[in-house]
């Protein structure tokens, strides 16, 4: 298989995604547990697919049902492996899926910050037909195999922990599992490896020997950043990961020139754009998709979810915004709560206990207090008081309220839906509002206030 557009071997990514991962103590296939809202096998597939790479074989064992299940429907191919005998029987099944000429690229499922600038240097090392190893060097080898170098330094090959010698156990410098070659080559290789070691299974690592045996170039390429090859096999180390790639996001937003009050008090579950000059406090979690516009300012302990806020608006502390629209210079909160579809424009202003759902507010309008605002249409220069409810649910269906430009809504109003407020008009506070009320003109729809002259409070009867 090779690319069209160059004449580089394509890569073909294989994602060994067949183990149980008893150590999670969960129901649920290692691959598909959650890191930042996205199953671990995800975070995989997408570096892969930054790369550009061709469409990855995924090779499922353990809760293959559930994972493929995932899969239905996206560009990846499926690899059967009915029993788990070791990383190089894994890779074994997903090969005869695979072209010769092309650079396989063993990837795992449970390593899910690896980088794809990682990953295209590695792959860069195996398109002359050499063997491309991705190690690392650790401050604590355990579990893990370790690189084996003769005298004059050149790696001869790895030996996993548990049929290490005590001295070659003292190694820092260990295998990632992560590898670009030749499919041939590999092909041939991993039909030879033997389970002749103290797990009795079939050792991907042992391909490295075996390229040294034949003379096969291998080049050795050390992960600079550690924190990409964490394996994850347990919660703590699941934890770990979500900490770790946090921290690597809130980074790349340093770096963008966003000013973050502390880095590591920040958690980004999705993506978030933002432009210069943004900044973040403390505790704030980012969810789906979010663009943040130059200048905005987004306050501690704030939820945002799938939602624009644009340039100098102001989300304060303990808000939450979903699905929302959020326009140039508007405040938020604190202590607000828009929902899907609520569009604020320029200058508008929502304050402390406010909901607003399905609705848009117009050019400098404000629902500054401890407001229900749905299923509505406000205009400009809206003025909506303390304690107003548009009554959008009549117990069966949802009814629309539209409020007229410069319209002034009394405190405490109930606008009883579908109604309509027209512009420059007046509601005394207190209304229920059950039919229009007309441009321009003061509408009461309460009680009217009556003093009784001479009243006189009861006084207590002697018995
Ligand atoms: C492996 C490496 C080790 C390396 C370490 C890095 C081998 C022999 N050892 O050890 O050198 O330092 O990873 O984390 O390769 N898998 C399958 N099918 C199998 C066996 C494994 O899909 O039959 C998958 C597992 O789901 C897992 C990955 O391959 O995602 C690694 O397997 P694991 O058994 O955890 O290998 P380690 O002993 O950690
Ligand atoms: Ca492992």
């Amino acid at each position: 298989m090779t690319d069209s557009r160059s004449e580089r071997p394509s890569i073909v990514p294989v994602i060994l995604a067949a183990g149980q991962g008893k150590r999670m103590r969960s129901s649920v296939p290692k691959v598909l547990q959650p890191l930042a809202e996205a199953p671990l096998l995800d975070h995989v597939l997408k570096a892969a697919e930054a790369l550009g790479a061709a469409e990855p074989v995924v090779v499922i064992g353990h809760g293959g049902e559930r994972v493929e299940a995932h899969l239905d429907g996206r560009a990846v191919r499926i690899a059967h492996q009915a029993q788990q005998l070791g990383t190089g029987h894994a890779v074994a099944q997903a090969l005869p899926q695979i072209e010769d000429d092309a650079i396989v690229l063993v990837l795992y499922g449970d390593v899910p910050l690896i980088g794809s600038q990682t990953l295209r240097e590695l792959a860069a090392q195996a398109s002359d037909g050499a063997l491309a190893w991705l190690t690392v060097h650790v401050d604590d080898p355990t579990g893990l195999g370790r690189i084996l170098r003769d005298d004059g330094g050149s790696v001869v090959g790895i030996v996993e922990e548990r049929d290490a010698t005590p001295a070659q156990r003292g190694l820092r410098e260990v295998n990632t599992g992560i590898l670009a070659m030749r499919c041939a080559m590999l092909k041939r290789w991993v039909a030879a490896l033997d389970c002749d070691n103290a797990q009795g299974e079939y050792y991907l690592t042992d391909c490295l020997a075996m390229a040294v045996a034949e003379n096969v170039p291998v080049r050795v390429h050390r992960c600079e950043d550690p924190r990409e090859v964490l394996g994850i096999n347990d919660r703590r180390q699941l934890a770990e990961a979500e900490r770790t790639l946090n921290r690597m996001r809130a980074d790349g937003l340093l770096a963008q020139g966003v000013t973050l009050r502390d880095p590591a008090r920040l958690d980004i579950r999705g993506n978030v754009e933002a432009g210069r000059d943004v900044e973040i406090d403390v505790g704030v979690v980012f969810k789906g998709r979010v663009t943040l516009g130059e200048g905005c300012y987004v306050g501690p302990y704030s939820v945002l979810s799938d939602c624009a806020v644009a340039a100098g608006a102001r989300v304060e502390a303990h808000s939450v915004v979903e699905g929302a629209e959020i326009g140039e210079g508007c405040t938020v909160g604190p202590f607000a709560r828009l929902r899907p579809g609520a569009r604020l424009s320029e200058g508008a202003r929502v304050g402390n206990f406010v909901e607003v759902k399905n609705a848009s507010v117009g050019l400098g309008s404000k629902v500054n207090h401890l407001s229900y605002i749905g299923d509505a249409t406000l205009g400009a220069g809206v003025n909506i008081g303390a304690g107003t409810i548009t009554c959008n649910y009549d117990g069966a269906n949802k009814h629309h309220t539209l409020i007229g430009d410069r319209a002034f809504i009394g405190s405490n109003t109930a606008l009883v839906a579908p109604v309509e407020v027209g512009e420059d008009a007046t509601v005394g506070a207190g209304s229920v509002l059950t039919r229009a009320a007309p441009p321009g003109e003061l509408t009461l729809a309460r009680a009217r206030q009556t003093t009784i002259q001479g009243w006189q409070r009861p006084v207590k009867r002697k018995e």
